[in-house]
């Protein structure tokens, strides 16, 4: 009898056991449905922060930075247009530049590929001085143009290159010699660097085919010839007049091996009025610019010079042909990183 009653005890204990057992795990699956505050889900329905940017119209980039980008941008008070147009043509560098500065008005500038944010400012006081385009005004600022010559001047750290850009805010180093010079085979006294010559014996070739007939008198010159020559200049003429026909000592593009003086049969150093033309319309295809063209003054530095030759190569003589600008606007045009 004792041991009966103990059983159907245990029995009942078993099955209160088992009802709680279920009514626990049905909880715990449960819970939510009835709690729903209680733990917020990580998935589904959570908006991400690049919806929420998308939200906004901005379109999301594939970079690993970009929200944290975007969110900084607005913070400082752009617009989700001008972040659309920031992310669209600006270089990392400006980039760099406008995430570490307060808000500015770049509405002017986006299109323009050699804008540098840095230089903000000027391009602004530049562009209303002068009335010109944002674009000219960029170029035109780049090279310091709105300074004086010789104000601010970069060491070059390319001299060996065809494209070298050398000009008033651009010079050699003092101890620069051209690692390949050579003596033009149809003008032995002369010497230029080696890249140049065959284009130009193909240039002298050309050009006596359609009997334009031109020597070269002045090519390459070493810092301390052109020092010399400058000098002798100030003891005949004014600085200011000097300066607008001869380049300073580090200056010339004859320290490059890649400049050379060319004057016409019979002439003692300049071009006949015909075969500047022939040269103006043709010199491209072998490579060389009339450097210092007419009403190009103010971004050369220097008054028109027919007799003034430089080897760019083929491919670039052909574009600053076409494009009609100084070499110095198509090098920050092209040829500078921004
Ligand atoms: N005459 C040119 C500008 C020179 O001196 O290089
Ligand atoms: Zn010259």
């Amino acid at each position: 009898m004792k041991k009966r009653k103990l059983k159907k005890k245990l029995i009942i204990f078993l099955f209160i056991l088992l009802i709680l057992g279920i009514g626990g795990v049905t909880i715990y699956f449960t819970k939510d449905l009835f709690w729903p505050d209680n733990k917020p889900t990580q998935t589904g329905t959570e908006k991400t922060a690049a919806e929420i940017l998308e939200e906004q119209g901005i379109k999301l980039v594939n970079k690993e930075t970009f929200v944290k980008e975007a969110n900084t941008l607005l913070d400082k008070g752009y617009s989700s247009e001008e972040i659309n147009q920031i992310y669209e043509h600006m270089s990392e560098n400006n980039l760099k530049e406008i995430l570490k500065s307060p808000y500015q008005n770049l509405e002017n500038y986006f299109t323009i590929s050699n804008f540098e944010f840095a230089k903000l400012d000027r391009y602004n006081a530049y562009q209303a001085l002068l009335n010109i385009s944002y674009q000219d005004a960029v170029t035109k600022v780049n090279l310091n143009l709105d300074e004086p010559f010789y104000q601010t001047v970069n060491e070059i750290s390319n001299p060996n290159e065809v494209t070298v850009l050398v000009n008033k805010s651009h010079a050699l180093p003092s101890d620069f010699i051209p690692d390949d010079l050579v003596a033009i085979p149809s003008f032995p006294n002369y010497q230029i660097k080696d890249d140049a010559v065959s284009d130009f014996e193909a240039l002298l070739a050309a050009a006596k085919l359609e009997n334009v007939n031109f020597s070269p008198y002045s090519t390459y010159r070493s810092y301390d010839k052109q020092n010399k020559l400058y000098n002798n200049y100030l003891k005949r003429d004014p600085v200011d007049v000097v300066d607008s026909y001869s380049a300073r000592p580090g200056h010339s593009e004859h320290q490059t091996g890649l400049a050379l003086d060319v004057r016409s049969a019979g002439y003692l150093d300049d071009l006949s009025d015909s075969d500047y033309e022939w040269m103006l319309n043709n010199s491209y295809k072998y490579g060389f610019i009339v450097r210092y063209p007419k009403g190009h003054s103010e971004t050369t530095g220097y008054q028109e010079e027919p007799w003034h030759l430089r080897y760019i190569g083929i491919e670039h003589a052909t574009k600053v042909h076409e494009l009609g600008i100084t070499y110095d606007e198509y090098y920050d045009l092209y040829l500078t990183e921004h």
